[in-house]
């Protein structure tokens, strides 16, 4: 059963950006499919490897984006991408290490991480991407 399902609300009017956006649930969903049937570490470390990998991937495109487009909050949107990154990568460390499993609590923090900032922080560009989409 998948812990996050795409919403329409959650669209920020630019097509690559939101199929990227859905790549990401995908790979969320596919994490909590195999923690839930037990996968062991190694397994569920190569899918977190490729949320991470993925991760990077989109914000260099968000970011490319919002510079083209003469975006004004993208200093501050690049520091909340530097941020989001630490804590996947703070919890990729901790997996390999073995100091933490991947536990509900753990996707329920990974599919927060992504809501919030499509909802709130990837909103906010919207906007002016979509202007700039027509230009
Ligand atoms: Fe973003």
């Amino acid at each position: 059963m998948p812990i996050m399902k795409w919403m329409d609300e959650y669209s920020v009017q630019v097509a690559e950006l939101d199929q990227q956006h859905q790549k990401l649930i995908e790979l969320i969903n596919l994490l909590h499919d195999e923690m839930r049937q037990g996968k062991g570490r190694e397994s569920l470390g190569r899918i977190l490897d490729q949320l991470i990998e993925y991760t990077r991937v989109h914000f260099t495109t968000e970011e490319d984006w919002m510079a083209r487009a003469g975006y004004a909050g993208l200093a501050a949107h690049r520091e909340e991408h530097r941020a989001l990154t630490r804590q996947v990568e703070e919890l990729q460390d901790q997996h390999r290490a073995g100091s933490r499993t991947l536990s509900l609590e753990v996707m329920v923090f990974l599919k927060d991480w992504l809501v919030n900032h499509i909802q709130k922080t990837d909103q906010k560009y919207s906007d002016v991407l979509k202007e700039y989409q027509r230009r």
